[in-house]
């Protein structure tokens, strides 16, 4: 017979027929005369009771049948007698097909703390938590793809491996195939990199933009979606050394143009995850976070405030509220910052706009000011920032001074530079965290749970 998933079972048309079910069992209760088994196969954060005639079976038969472990179950569908049930499984025969030790067995009880749960980071995807948490990370990087497909945007894998740095921050772990306890030297001592795999220092990317612009000015639209990577020592509850990003790139677009589509773009993977992922939302909610689906609700309802950072400045200075870093025009915001905008000034989402050009990338588009330059970074509550993003500098020549400026090495550029050498366009696009999306989503607050396996500093066990 074949086997239907717990996510399709509770359907009023399959009541009184014979069904094969699988999954693992979360818990076994009952007594002499009955036996009742919660069993889970991931397909929902719902499970199915079945239910164990102990006239049929005996206490031998049913002893390997403990938490954690997987069964096989035959019977029928029948309405349940118990509450909050639509219907349970009355069994006629089951399989075992793997024993979890009660005595081993880490997930054994209920309630176990999401630092625990770090802990066992491979086997955490067997919780509600977990389950609910990962499936509507999966719905959300399907509404990712759906969203820019229906808008006619191509998806463009840009290189892992790279050799420069998109952000110029400097922190990118270094990639080679070199015996790091001999090291091929030059005259000076240096290390000698023309031995290595690819003839030069290289890295893991910290951003697909450079490339990503590559394709926007030949293809008009593109997106990537891929593992990102940064080598910051920065041990906070919305930093990871490994996470996803979403960077559209839009040919002829300027930055209006480029906050419109990040304002959509949020709101249709949020009322995405509304419209498909609701029982995995209400649990999340029901445990964790009483006020998430009317947060998620009004973060699509409202409108995005848009102001410079300059005006932001302003507010924050007149503010009256000591922050733990003092606020000044040129410095960088810090989360206090961002989040003192949005979750107490505005109470919405802010996208603030026209930062120095100091604390932002070469790439971005200087303004007639000469101070600031054309950037956009959408502040969201619980999180700070979700988007960064600018209208690009298209004009050959003020790039390139911006890149001598800083010291970025030609070497390194001449690629890049060639895209405002031959049929240069006004442009822009944005990078969006994706595991912050899920975070706001989810109403999570440390990214290390929104993710299956995250890579944090010392931390690369599972
Ligand atoms: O602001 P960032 O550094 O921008 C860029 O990388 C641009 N190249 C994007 C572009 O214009 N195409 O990063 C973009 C977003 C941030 O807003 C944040 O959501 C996320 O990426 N992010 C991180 N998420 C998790 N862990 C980290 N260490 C992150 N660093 C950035
Ligand atoms: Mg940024």
């Amino acid at each position: 017979m074949q086997r239907i998933k717990i996510n399709d079972i509770f359907n009023p048309a399959l009541i009184g027929q014979e069904v094969s079910v699988m999954g693992w069992v979360r818990t076994r209760r009952g007594n002499k005369h009955v036996q009742f088994v919660a069993l889970n196969d991931g397909s929902t954060i719902r499970n199915i009771q079945i239910v164990f005639d102990m006239e049929k079976f005996s206490d031998a038969d049913l002893k390997a049948i403990t938490t954690g472990s997987s069964l096989h179950v035959l019977g029928r569908l029948v309405e349940s007698q118990g509450k909050g049930q639509t219907c349970e499984v009355q069994a006629d025969s089951f399989r075992v097909f793997g024993t979890a030790d009660p005595e081993e067995y880490p997930l054994q009880k209920k309630g176990h703390t999401l630092e625990f749960l770090r802990e066992k980071a491979h086997l955490r995807p067997r919780t509600n938590t977990f389950g609910a948490v990962l499936r509507v990370r999966s719905a959300l990087a399907f509404a990712v793809h759906k969203f820019f497909q229906e808008r006619g945007f191509f998806y463009l894998n840009t290189p892992l491996i790279t050799a420069s740095d998109c952000e110029g921050a400097g922190a990118m772990f270094q990639v080679t195939t070199m015996d790091l306890n001999n090291l091929p030297r030059l005259e000076d001592g240096k290390v000698d990199f023309s031995a290595d795999f690819f003839g030069k220092p290289t890295a893991l990317t910290v951003s697909g933009q450079l490339e990503g612009e590559l394709g926007a000015t030949a293809l008009g639209a593109i997106y990537t979606f891929g593992p990102t990577f940064r080598a910051e020592n920065s041990n906070t509850p919305r930093h990871l050394a490994e996470f996803w990003m979403i960077e559209p790139e839009v040919a002829f677009f300027d930055i209006a143009d480029n906050m419109d589509l990040a304002e959509d773009f949020i709101k249709y993977c949020v009322r995405y995850a509304l419209d498909n992922c609701r029982d995995d939302l209400e649990f999340l909610q029901q445990m964790y976070d009483k006020d998430l689906i009317s947060r998620l609700e009004s973060s699509i309802r409202e409108q995005f405030v848009r102001l410079t950072y300059t005006e932001g400045v302003e507010i924050l200075r007149n503010s009256g509220k000591k922050f733990e870093f003092p606020v000044e025009w040129g410095t960088d915001l810090q989360s206090e910052h961002e989040r003192y905008l949005v979750e107490e000034h505005f109470k919405r989402p802010v996208i603030l706009t026209d930062y120095p050009k100091e604390i932002k990338a070469f790439y971005m588009k200087l303004n007639d000011d000469g101070k600031t330059v054309r950037a956009m970074d959408v502040l969201f509550p619980q999180i700070g920032e979700i988007i960064g993003g600018s209208e690009r500098e298209a004009d050959y020549e003020k790039l390139l001074a911006r890149i001598e400026e800083l010291n970025i090495p030609m070497k390194d550029m001449w690629w890049y530079l060639d895209t405002r050498k031959y049929g240069t366009v006004p442009h822009a696009g944005f990078g969006l965290g994706f595991e912050r999306l899920v975070l706001f989503v989810t109403g999570m607050t440390n990214i290390r749970d929104v993710i299956p396996f995250p890579r944090t500093p010392n931390n690369a066990e599972f």
